[in-house]
């Protein structure tokens, strides 16, 4: 399994995925301000005055995780936008042993529904499976977040059961779905990805 991961950008048909920079917290404020009703119903972090020092605090951290391998962030912008900030997209080992990670995203709300979160996904799995070498990647979703459902079962996650109570999303412990993907799997589907313009290349 490799530790250090070049820190440059990723593409995909629509999107660039990068590290995040000092010069990205106005635009992740006003994305995370932009979006508080949706993101703050399914993830413990966003708050109401989510402000500056959040978005700076976040960025150092995970610069920091960056460099020790422990996380890689990803803010998404388009190729025809670079300002807007889209969203997040992280993968993290969880176990080095085991070969084993997790990722994570959000989307902007008044960006959702145009296939963002499968799109840099399906770039991130492969960062996971081809540049980090895990072997088997997991996604936790609160149950009733269909949409994130959805971006599970169109990338071939196999859902594996329930956590129960597993995060607290302002102060209610939701129960989770865990889902999998394992290296065979994201190598049997990485044609139909391209295929279905969420990847560049092969197809
Ligand atoms: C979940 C989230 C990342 C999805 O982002 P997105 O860019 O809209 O995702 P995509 O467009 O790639 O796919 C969403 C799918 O869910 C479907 N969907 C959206 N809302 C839905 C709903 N209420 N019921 C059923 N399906 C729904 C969409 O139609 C789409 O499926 P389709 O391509 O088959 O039509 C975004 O809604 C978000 O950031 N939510 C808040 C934070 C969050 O939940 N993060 C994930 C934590 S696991």
């Amino acid at each position: 399994m490799r530790r250090g991961l070049p820190a440059g950008m990723r593409t995909t048909p629509r999107l660039a995925l990068r590290p995040f920079h000092r010069r990205d917290a106005e635009a992740l404020v006003e994305s995370v301000c932009s979006s508080l009703p949706e993101l703050s119903r399914w993830l413990p972090w966003p708050h109401p005055r989510y402000g500056r020092s959040d978005a700076l605090r976040f960025i150092r951290d995970s610069q920091t995780a960056w460099e020790e391998g422990r996380a890689h962030d990803f803010a998404l912008r388009s190729h025809t936008d670079g300002v807007t900030h889209l969203g997040n997209i992280s993968v993290w080992p969880t176990s080095r042993r085991e070969q084993a990670g997790e990722v994570g995203y959000w989307v902007r709300s008044d960006h959702t529904g145009q296939g963002i979160a499968t799109e840099a996904a399906a770039r991130v799995l492969q960062v996971a499976f081809e540049e980090i070498g895990l072997h088997r990647v997991v996604l936790r979703v609160a149950v009733g977040n269909r949409a994130s459902e959805r971006v599970a079962e169109k990338l071939g996650f196999v859902r594996e059961g329930l956590l129960r109570k597993e995060v607290l999303v302002a102060g209610t412990w939701l129960d989770h779905s865990l889902w999998s993907l394992l290296d065979e799997e994201f190598r049997r589907q990485r044609a139909g990805y391209a295929e279905r313009g969420w990847l560049v290349g092969r197809a």
